[in-house]
């Protein structure tokens, strides 16, 4: 499956969880239920609008997938930003992992973090022991 298709289904399955979001909206009155599900929304909308700008700048989506032995500097990966269409790239321990689209870092950010950064120490403090790496793209390492 190539960048695009991938961007796609993404796209699609934000839309699906939008459909699913405002169903649970029509059925609740509880204000602050009512409060997640608009922010739910709301990250949603985020996702799929980095998703189509990532499409747009089709240059980029097209560039061959740099393998897991890419090296990165510090300064080249504040670029992967997530921002005006390029991906969204963080280091751990010095391996840089793909956070594009990723529901957890909707808008290139989580939990003030922001990507194109080390995220080292604050994953070693929020995720130690945790099964989350391996659920994301290692593009390459830190030199
Ligand atoms: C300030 C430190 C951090 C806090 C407080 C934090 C908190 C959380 C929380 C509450 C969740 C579950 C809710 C959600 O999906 O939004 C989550 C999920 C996640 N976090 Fe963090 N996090 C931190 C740092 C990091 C770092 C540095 C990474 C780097 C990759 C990261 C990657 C993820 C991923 C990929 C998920 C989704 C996991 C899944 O799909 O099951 N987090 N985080």
């Amino acid at each position: 499956m190539n960048d695009r298709e991938i961007f796609i289904n993404m796209i699609d399955d934000n839309l699906n969880e939008m459909s699913d979001t405002i169903d649970c909206l029509y059925t609740t009155s509880n204000f602050r239920v009512k409060n997640k599900l608009l922010n739910r929304l709301r990250k949603s909308m985020s996702n799929i609008s980095m998703l189509t700008q990532g499409l747009r700048n089709d240059t980029s989506m097209n560039n061959p997938q740099p393998s897991s032995d890419r090296l990165f500097t510090l300064d080249e990966l504040s670029r992967y930003n997530g921002r005006n269409g390029n991906p969204a790239y963080v280091a751990i321990n010095d391996i840089v992992y793909d956070v594009t689209g990723n529901a957890a870092w909707g808008g290139a950010t989580h939990f003030g973090l922001t990507a194109g950064t080390d995220v080292t120490s604050p994953f070693a403090s929020c995720h130690a022991g945790q099964p989350i790496l391996s659920k994301l793209k290692v593009v390459g390492k830190i030199t």
